[in-house]
């Protein structure tokens, strides 16, 4: 197992390009279940999620062909089974976004029940509720969801918690459903719209996606398309956060101002300077101490979750004091604990964490428990003085493309090693 050893101090300063969205690209590489005819998905990252999702597609008999700039076409007419194993499903959740498409088109799905995970319980019920509302018959046996229906039907379905992956799940279903589905009080993130945007290039009908009413006729079938992936908006805001606590600046390209305009209001609060253009954001520290900021997560177009452990540590070294409330998981402050062992002075009262901001944290053995905690992991290690050592950080890969190399290229020492105390 790899670990990560970042030295602290470096004042990042460069430019570096943002990847694809990793939660665009997983349910798009789904949608393709979808297509009788060849799909092309550019702009994909390099990720492991990526590399999961293509493998249970290719365990499936589903032919993918990777081309040298990272462009992936899906070819389903050799498709063989309609199964997503379980260990595939338990080293990532997000495969429970082939259950809607292979429902939909091939009227059978046998796809593992996903386990809990270190940020909450995260059950699949909606996805579930939604399917049945459509007429699909669906029962749990042995860990496994057993999908079947005739051909879906067009339903109203209302969520009763905002879902990305459910609304997802559910648009695609239903772009085959016979008769209109409407998806009300459906997830507005910007990968929810991706996702629609590459079912349209596809054939399918769908409006409203972006916002909290979804509608969609369903077609008889859907064709090819060639469909680019919208740019990560975390990764981009973390980096821009991984700038401003260490007073320097960064510029990153390839990407859309549009998509983060409350991580930017929240940036410019602690004090940094942003410029903007078409698809590039720069953020200029000056040198200076951020100051401390409240943050709120809440579904898109709100503060993201996936963003609050990056400003925790923003928070723990800034000026003031803060609070941070997450509503979206009911688990996700077990970064805390590794901050409080580089000195910050964090405590947690139920789904808030009260911060009192530091001058400065010192270097120390972590352990990263999930993939934006790892990040998080990451940013405290540059301010830290002296050495961190972050293990079990397979987390990481599965969420940030070169993270080590885009971090030395805006001059921060970093380095992946084997963790000989985890072979
Ligand atoms: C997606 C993102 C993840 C992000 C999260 C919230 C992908 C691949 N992952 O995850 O990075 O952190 O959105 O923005 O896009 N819930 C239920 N029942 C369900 C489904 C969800 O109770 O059937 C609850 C969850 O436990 C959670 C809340 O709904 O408390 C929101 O979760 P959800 O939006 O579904 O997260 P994911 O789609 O899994």
């Amino acid at each position: 197992m790899d670990k990560l050893i970042v030295t602290g101090g470096n004042r990042l300063d460069g430019e570096i390009r943002i990847s694809g969205a990793k939660n665009a690209a997983l349910p798009i590489l789904a949608a393709t279940l979808l297509a009788q005819e060849p799909v092309t998905i550019c702009n994909v990252p390099h990720l492991h999620d990526v590399t999961t999702t293509m493998e249970l597609l290719g365990r499936m008999g589903i032919s993918l062909v990777v081309d040298e700039r990272l462009n992936i076409e899906v070819d389903t007419s050799t498709i063989k089974n309609f199964y997503a194993p379980y260990e595939l499903v338990k080293t990532m959740r997000a495969s429970i976004l082939v259950l809607g498409p292979l429902l939909s088109r091939f009227g059978e799905a046998h796809v593992s029940m996903p386990g809990g995970c270190a940020i909450g319980q995260r059950p699949v019920n909606i996805h579930l509720d939604g399917l049945k509302a459509m007429g699909a018959d669906i029962r749990v046996e042995n860990g496994y969801i057993i999908a079947r229906a005739e051909r879906l039907k067009g339903a109203k379905i209302f969520l009763e918690i905002v879902s990305v992956t459910a609304t997802e799940n559910l648009m695609m279903a239903a772009t085959l459903a016979r008769g209109t589905t409407v998806i009300e009080n459906a997830a507005r993130e910007p990968e929810v719209e991706d996702v629609a945007k590459c079912l349209i290039a596809m054939g399918a009908k769908i409006t409203g996606a972006g916002s909290s009413t979804i509608t969609i006729e369903g077609v008889e079938k859907l064709g090819g398309a060639v469909h680019r992936i919208v740019p990560d908006r975390i990764e981009t805001a973390t980096y821009l956060v991984a700038g401003a606590v260490t007073g320097g600046r960064v510029k990153a390209r390839d990407t859309d101002p549009k998509l983060l305009e409350v991580v930017l209001q929240k940036l410019e609060e602690a004090g940094a300077e942003i410029s903007t253009g078409e698809d590039w954001i720069e953020l200029d520290m000056g040198g200076r101490r951020p100051k401390a900021v409240n943050i709120h997560t809440a579904p898109y177009p709100a503060m993201p979750t996936d963003m609050q452990a990056q400003f925790m540590v923003l928070n723990a070294v800034a000026d003031g004091a803060s609070r941070v409330v997450e509503s979206v998981f009911e688990n996700r402050f077990m970064h805390v604990q590794e901050l409080l062992r580089l000195g910050s002075e964090i405590e947690l009262e139920g789904n808030t964490a009260l911060i009192n901001g530091v001058p400065g944290l010192q270097g120390a053995p972590v352990m990263a428990t999930d993939l934006r905690a790892s990040a998080c992991l990451v940013l405290a290690g540059l301010v830290a003085r002296g050495e961190t050592h972050i293990s079990r950080i397979y987390h990481i890969d599965r969420g940030y493309e070169c993270i080590e190399e885009k971090l030395q290229l805006l001059g921060a020492n970093i380095k992946r090693v084997l963790d000989r105390s985890a072979v």
